[in-house]
C-alpha cells in the first residue's frame, strides 16, 4: 500500500512516517522543502513537492497513492494563516484525493472543536471535518485533546532557564498524548475496518492542569517555577488589538486558540471503546510523567555533561 503522508516533517508528521515505514508501507511525504525533509528520505520514505497554498502542485503527488494521512497545519509567523493552510489548503488536497480515488483520508482535527464557532482555527477544522465526510471519501477523522511536545517549549524549558512560565486565563485541564501514540492510532486506522468514515477522540491517560504540570516539572526538574499569569481580560484586549490591524490578523487568531483553554473547559474524552476498537492497551500509551521524566533525566544528563552544574555556564540556553 502506497501512502501519503502530508505535514511530514512536523511534531506528528515524523512519528507517523516513522511507523509506516516500520509497518512495510510505501510511504511518499509531501512536503516543500527538501533540504528540510531530507531525514525523511534517509529513513528510506520517497518526497514529492508541494504545497497546500498552491492547488495545483497537488494531484502529480497523488500518482499510486492508496491512502492519505494529512498531519499539515499552518506555521505560526508564516506569511500564509490558517484560512490559506487549513481551510483552502485542505479544501484542494481533499478534492485532489478524490479525483485520484484514493481509498481512504485520514484528517486531524482536535477535540471539541465544533463547539467554539468563534475560535477561527477551531471552527475551521470543524468546517474541514463536515467537508470530508460528505466527500464520499473514505474517511478517519482523529480527534486529538493536545500534544504533550508542546508541553517542553511551553513548560519544560523556561523552568530550567529559569524564565517566567505563562498560564493564560482559568488554563482548563487537557488530556495531553504522546504524539508517538497519536501515530500508532492513525496507522493502526489504515487496516481497521472500524475505522472508515468514522471519528475518534484521541485522550491521554487523564487531564492535566497548568498547575500541575507546572508541580511535575519542579519537582523532576529539582528547580523552582517563576509563573506569570495572563487574565483572560487581557488575553481578549492583545486579541481585540491584534484584530484592527490585518497583517497580525493570524496572531488574532491564534490568541483566540489560546482562549479554547484559557476558558477553564476541560479537554478529555471517554477512551474505553476506542482503546477497544483499535486492540490497543491502555497501558501502552505514555503518562505524562513518564514523558516528563524521561525528558528532564535526558536534558539535565546533557547540561551535566556541559559542566552546568557548576555555574561557570549558569547563563547557558538550554541546548534543545
Ligand atoms: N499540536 C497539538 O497539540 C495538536 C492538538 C490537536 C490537533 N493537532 C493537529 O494535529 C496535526 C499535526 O500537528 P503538529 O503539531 O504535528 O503540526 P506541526 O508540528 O506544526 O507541523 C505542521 C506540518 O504542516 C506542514 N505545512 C505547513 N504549511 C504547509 C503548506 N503550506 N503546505 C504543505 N505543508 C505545510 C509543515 O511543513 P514545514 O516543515 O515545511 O513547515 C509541517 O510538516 C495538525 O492537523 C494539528 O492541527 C495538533
Amino acid at each position: 500500500m502506497v501512502l501519503l503522508v502530508v505535514g511530514a516533517t512536523g511534531t506528528l508528521g515524523r512519528q507517523i512516517v516513522r511507523q509506516a515505514l516500520d509497518e512495510g508501507y510505501d510511504v511518499k511525504c509531501l512536503v516543500r522543502n527538501f533540504q528540510k525533509a531530507s531525514f525523511l528520505r534517509e529513513w528510506g520514505a520517497q518526497l514529492v513537492k508541494a504545497d497546500l497554498t498552491g492547488p495545483n502542485s497537488l494531484p502529480p503527488c497523488f500518482e499510486d497513492v492508496d491512502a492519505v494521512i494529512d498531519a499539515a497545519t499552518s506555521r505560526p509567523a508564516e506569511k500564509e494563516g490558517i484560512y490559506d493552510v487549513d481551510w483552502h489548503g485542505k479544501v484542494a488536497l481533499i478534492q485532489a484525493a478524490k479525483d485520484a480515488g484514493v481509498k481512504r483520508f485520514i484528517f486531524f482535527s482536535i477535540y471539541g472543536a465544533g463547539e467554539y464557532p468563534n475560535v477561527p482555527l477551531m471552527e475551521i477544522k470543524s468546517c474541514i471535518e463536515k467537508f470530508l465526510e460528505e466527500s464520499g471519501i473514505n474517511y478517519t477523522i482523529f480527534r486529538p485533546c493536545g500534544f504533550m511536545q508542546g508541553l517542553i517549549g511551553q513548560y519544560a524549558i523556561p523552568i530550567l532557564e529559569r524564565q517566567s512560565v505563562w498560564v493564560m486565563g482559568e488554563a482548563g485541564a487537557i488530556a495531553y498524548m504522546n504524539s508517538q501514540d497519536i501515530a500508532k492510532f492513525a496507522v493502526k486506522s489504515l487496516k481497521l475496518p472500524a475505522a472508515e468514515n468514522a471519528t475518534f477522540p484521541l485522550a491521554g491517560t487523564r487531564a492535566w492542569g497548568a498547575y500541575e504540570i507546572i508541580r511535575l516539572c519542579e519537582r523532576l526538574s529539582d528547580q523552582r517555577a517563576s509563573v506569570s499569569q495572563m487574565p483572560p481580560a487581557l488575553l481578549r484586549a492583545i486579541r481585540k488589538i491584534a484584530a484592527f490591524f490585518q497583517w497580525t490578523w493570524d496572531l488574532a487568531d491564534r490568541l483566540a486558540f489560546t482562549e479554547v483553554s484559557a476558558s477553564g473547559n476541560v479537554m478529555d474524552a471517554p477512551m474505553d471503546s476506542v482503546y477497544e476498537t483499535f486492540g490497543i492497551d491502555q497501558r501502552e500509551i505514555t503518562t505524562l510523567e513518564d514523558y516528563l521524566q524521561e525528558y528532564f533525566t535526558r536534558i539535565l544528563k546533557k547540561l551535566k555533561e556541559l559542566d552546568f552544574e557548576s555555574g561557570k555556564s549558569a547563563k547557558k540556553k538550554v541546548p534543545f
